[in-house]
C-alpha cells in the first residue's frame, strides 16, 4: 500500500488527475523541462500562484556563456571552481558550461531577445556583460530584465501546446510516495530489497481550496529557492523552498544547505520591497561608496567589486557593521547617462519612481538573501533518490555551485539539468507512454475530516515573523556557533507548534509555507553547525579557517538524529 510521507492519511478526496509526467513549478527549469518532452506525453505543470510568478521572471543579469572567441570553456570553468571555493563537481561544472551555448542557442530559437552589441571588434553578435568571479565578458542578457524574456517567450510557447495543462494557484502539498520490493539476485543470495518510487503528489487548488491528488509516473520538483526564510530578500514571496522541504520529507538526501548566498546590492528604500540592481552595473563600472563617499572595496579584494558576491557581501556587512551605517552606496553616475538609459531601462525606470535618478546620483544599497546554494541531490540526469522523482533548477544540488555560486551560473543549470532531465525522461518514453509499474496503485485520497477552521490565524501570520527575522539576525552573513544554537532551539518550538497547527487546523497557502520554510531554516541551521570552518558563503567568527580538505554536508533523513 502506498503511504504518504507522514505516515498517517487526512482524507478528503476532491478530484484524482492522471497524467505521465507532472511538473511542479513553471520558472525557467520546469518551462524548459515541460518544453523539451516528448510532445506525446500528457503532462501537467503547476505553478502556485501565477504563472509567471517565480524568480526568473525577476532575473536581471543574465546567463553565462562562452560564445566570445577570445573567452574559453576552461576560463568559465576555472572561474565557477575558483567561486565555489573548492566544493564544486568539476565533471557538473564542466558539463554545465559545454552545455552553455547550446542552451542560449535554443532559448534563441524559441525567440528570447537577447541584447545585440554594435562594437564592431566584438566577435560575438550579442553584447556580453561581465559580473563579480567572472574573468572574461560571457554573461548574455536582455537588457536589465534577462528572465522576464525568458520567462515570458517560454511560457506563450507552453501555453500552446495541446498535450501540456498548465495549473495556475496550485500548490502541491507533498510527495505520493509508493515502497515497492522486487528480487534481487546478489551472488549467489536471493533477497527481496524495497525502493521508493514517488506516484504522485497532493495539491491544494488556492482557487476552491480543495486538495486533489495527481497521480503520475514521473514527478520533477521546479520549485526554485528558500531565500524567503530570510527578513530580506531579493526574492518573490513564492520562494519559500518548498520542493526541497517535500523531497526531505519523502526521503531524499539534501546537500550544502549552509550556504545561502547574500546579493550585495538590493535597493534600500522604505517602500521597496525586495527590488535588486544588479551586479552588471558593477561590470559595467559602478563603485561601491562609503556614506562619505569614499570607494572601499580595494581595502577587501584586489579584484574590487568583482570579486565573488561572498567577498563584497562580507566587506559591505563589514562597512555597515563599523559604521553603524543603515546602507551603504552604489554610484554608476560617472557614466554617460544614455548609456545607462539604454543597458538598465527597468532598474532606471525603477529607481525613478522612487525618486532616485541613478544617472546623477548614487543608489543607496544593502546586501540581501538571494540565492539557495544546496538542494536535493541530484545526479547529471537530475534524478534524485527516489525513483520517478527528478530536482531541476535552483531546487536542487547538482554540484555546479560548491559553497558560493558564480553571478549568472544559475539560470545556465536551470537551462542545462532541465534539458538533460527530459532527455532521461523522454529515455523512458516509448510512443508517447512512459514504462512503469505505478499506475496499477490507488493513490490514497487526502483526509481533512478531522481538522477544522483555524481560530487562531495569528499564530501562522506570528510564526513567520520570527522565523524570518531569527533567521537573519543569528543565520545570516557572519556566523557564530552560539547564534546557529540560539536559531536551532527556536526553530524546533516553531516547528513543533506548526506540526500541531497542521494536524488540527484546515491548511491553506500560509501555513503549508510556513511549514516548508521552518523545515528549509532547520537544514539551513544544521548543516551551518556541522561545517567547523568558514568557506565560500559560510563565515563563522568561530572557525574563521577554511580546512584544507573540502567536503559537502549532507543530510540524510533516512539516519537523521534532531
Ligand atoms: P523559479 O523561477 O523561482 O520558479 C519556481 C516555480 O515553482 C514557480 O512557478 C512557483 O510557483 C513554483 N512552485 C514553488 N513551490 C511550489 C509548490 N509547492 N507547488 C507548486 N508550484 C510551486 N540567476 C542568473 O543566473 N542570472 C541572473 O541574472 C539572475 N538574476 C536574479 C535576480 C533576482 C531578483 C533573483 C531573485 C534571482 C536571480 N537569479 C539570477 C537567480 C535565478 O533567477 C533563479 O535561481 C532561477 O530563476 C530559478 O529558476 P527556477 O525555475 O528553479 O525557479
Ligand atoms: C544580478 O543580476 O546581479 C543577479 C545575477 C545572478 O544572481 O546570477
Amino acid at each position: 500500500m502506498p503511504s504518504n510521507v507522514f505516515g498517517y492519511c487526512r482524507i478528503y478526496l476532491m478530484s484524482l488527475y492522471k497524467y505521465d509526467v507532472l511538473i511542479l513549478g513553471t520558472g525557467a527549469a520546469g518551462l524548459t523541462l515541460a518544453l523539451q518532452l516528448d510532445p506525446k506525453l500528457k503532462i501537467a505543470i503547476l505553478a502556485k500562484d501565477s504563472l509567471n510568478e517565480g524568480s526568473t521572471l525577476y532575473a536581471q543579469g543574465g546567463i553565462a556563456a562562452v560564445l566570445d572567441s577570445k573567452d574559453s570553456i576552461e576560463s568559465h570553468i576555472e572561474d565557477t571552481l575558483n567561486v565555489g571555493a573548492g566544493l564544486c563537481s568539476e565533471e557538473v561544472v564542466r558539463f554545465s558550461v559545454e552545455n552553455g551555448r547550446n542552451a542560449i542557442e535554443q532559448l534563441i530559437d524559441s525567440g528570447v531577445e537577447f541584447s545585440r552589441t554594435n562594437d564592431s571588434d566584438s566577435k560575438s553578435p550579442l553584447h556580453l556583460t561581465r559580473e563579480g568571479g567572472h574573468s572574461h565578458r560571457r554573461v548574455v542578457h536582455a537588457a536589465d530584465a534577462t528572465g522576464r524574456a525568458i520567462e515570458t517567450t517560454l511560457l506563450e510557447q507552453l501555453l500552446a501546446r495541446k498535450n501540456i495543462d498548465a495549473f495556475a494557484k496550485h500548490i502541491a502539498i507533498d510527495l505520493i510516495i509508493d515502497k515497492q520490493s522486487r528480487d534481487s539476485t546478489h551472488k549467489k543470495t536471493s533477497h527481496k530489497v524495497s525502493k521508493k518510487v514517488v506516484i504522485g503528489a497532493y495539491v491544494l487548488d488556492r482557487n476552491s481550496d480543495e486538495v486533489h491528488s495527481f497521480q503520475t509516473k514521473k514527478v520533477v520538483l521546479a520549485t526554485g529557492g528558500g531565500s524567503k526564510v530570510y527578513l530580506y530578500t531579493s526574492n518573490p514571496d513564492i520562494s519559500t523552498g518548498d520542493g526541497i522541504a517535500m523531497a526531505w520529507r519523502a526521503g531524499c538526501r539534501v546537500a550544502n544547505m549552509e550556504f545561502n548566498q547574500f546579493h550585495p546590492t538590493c535597493l534600500y528604500h522604505r517602500q521597496a520591497k525586495s527590488f535588486l540592481v544588479t551586479e552588471a552595473l558593477r561590470g559595467e563600472g559602478a563603485k561601491l561608496l562609503l556614506p562619505n563617499g569614499k570607494p572601499f572595496m580595494h581595502n577587501f579584494d584586489s579584484r574590487e567589486e568583482l570579486a565573488p558576491r561572498d567577498i563584497v557581501a562580507r566587506a559591505i556587512d563589514h562597512e555597515m557593521k563599523r559604521l553603524g551605517a543603515t546602507h551603504l552606496n552604489l554610484d554608476i553616475s560617472s557614466k554617460r547617462s544614455d548609456f545607462i538609459q539604454s543597458h538598465f531601462p527597468t532598474i532606471h525606470q525603477k529607481l525613478l519612481n522612487f525618486g532616485i535618478d541613478m544617472t546623477k546620483e548614487s543608489i543607496p544599497i544593502v546586501p540581501a538573501a538571494h540565492y539557495t546554494c544546496g538542494g536535493v541531490m541530484t545526479d547529471m540526469d537530475g534524478r534524485t533518490d527516489i525513483d520517478g522523482l527528478y530536482a531541476v533548477g535552483e531546487v536542487a544540488h547538482t554540484g555546479l555551485h560548491g559553497a558560493n555560486r558564480m553571478a549568472s551560473n544559475s539560470l545556465l543549470e536551470c537551462l542545462v539539468f532541465a534539458a538533460s532531465a527530459a532527455t532521461h525522461i523522454n529515455s523512458n518514453s516509448i510512443n508517447g507512454s512512459i514504462s512503469d509499474n505505478t499506475t496499477s496503485v490507488d493513490i490514497p485520497p487526502w483526509d481533512a475530516s478531522r481538522v477544522t477552521d483555524s481560530d487562531e490565524e495569528v499564530v501562522v501570520s506570528h510564526n513567520w515573523d520570527e522565523l524570518r527575522r531569527f533567521m537573519w539576525d543569528f543565520v545570516g552573513i557572519v556566523r557564530t556557533t552560539k547564534r546557529l544554537e540560539r536559531a536551532a532551539r527556536r526553530v524546533e518550538l516553531l516547528q513543533n507548534e506548526i506540526a500541531d497547527y497542521y494536524g488540527n487546523f484546515r491548511i491553506n497557502n500560509n501555513l503549508l509555507e510556513l511549514r516548508n520554510l521552518t523545515q528549509v531554516a532547520e537544514l539551513i541551521i544544521k548543516s551551518a553547525l556541522q561545517r567547523r570552518e568558514s568557506r565560500g558563503l559560510h563565515y563563522t567568527l568561530d572557525y574563521p579557517e577554511k580546512l584544507a580538505t573540502a567536503e559537502n554536508s549532507i543530510s540524510d533523513p533516512n539516519s537523521y538524529i534532531k
